[in-house]
């Protein structure tokens, strides 16, 4: 499962690409909004960081205007992933993209139909959001799972890529589904290191190596 992260800070971002375990990243207009920076000089930074997908959405509704921001987001860098919603206008435009070959996310999906339409539109990733789903008391990850058997009954390339994601849980039930990517705030892969047994257990064995008088490197 491909991991990306979903904020467009760049000091929460570089530390974590130099763990090698960053895949893509992803952004919205409200973290574009939190992070305070102008949207084309963040995600060029972004991009430069990182090696796959930065997911950069657009901010119009109708197509014609979709379309040439799309353009304006593409010419950040190679690897911009245009996001746009999941409306018919938004499916019209990844539909255009997408048969030339672009890299589209369509984001805002809460319904399995929704992912449907976005596949054949040729998406190349779809966001179902998790978090807000179990938010209204409805079952995130239970979307995730019928997503996946539609997916697969029909062979469909898009990937399913788990965003709204709050906490370990979502990121565990997405691996135990198959789904392809989630995307998670920087809390929640900080979370996903720590056990307390880990660190109790360190803490031993680091107390217990100082008694040896030992050292490894001299
Ligand atoms: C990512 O692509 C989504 O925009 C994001 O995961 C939404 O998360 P939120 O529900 O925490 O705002």
């Amino acid at each position: 499962m491909k991991f990306f992260i979903d904020t467009a800070e760049i000091d929460e971002i570089r530390p974590l690409v130099e763990t090698g375990l960053v895949d893509g990243v992803t952004t919205n207009p409200s973290l574009i909004l939190k992070s305070g920076r102008d949207i084309f000089e963040v995600t060029k930074e972004i991009c430069d960081l990182v090696d796959g997908p930065v997911s950069a959405e657009v901010a119009a509704t109708d197509y014609e205007t979709m379309v040439k921001e799309a353009g304006a987001l593409y010419d950040i860098a190679d690897n911009v992933c245009l996001k746009v919603p999941l409306t018919p206008d938004g499916l019209k435009t990844c539909k255009f993209f997408a048969d030339q070959g672009r890299m589209v996310n369509v984001t805002l999906c809460f319904s399995a139909t929704q992912a449907l339409l976005a596949a054949k539109a040729g998406a190349a990733f779809i966001s179902p959001f998790v978090g807000r789903l179990d938010d209204i008391a409805h079952d995130g990850m239970g979307l995730i799972q019928d997503i996946r058997t539609i997916y697969d009954n029909y062979d469909f390339k898009t990937e399913i890529l788990v965003a709204s994601t709050r906490h370990n849980m979502h990121i565990l039930h997405s691996a135990l589904i198959g789904a392809d990517v989630a995307t998670m705030p920087p809390k929640v892969i900080h979370q996903l290191f720590k056990h307390p047994l880990t660190e109790s257990g360190l803490a031993a064995f680091v107390k217990d190596w100082e008694k040896t008088g030992q050292s490894i490197t001299d």
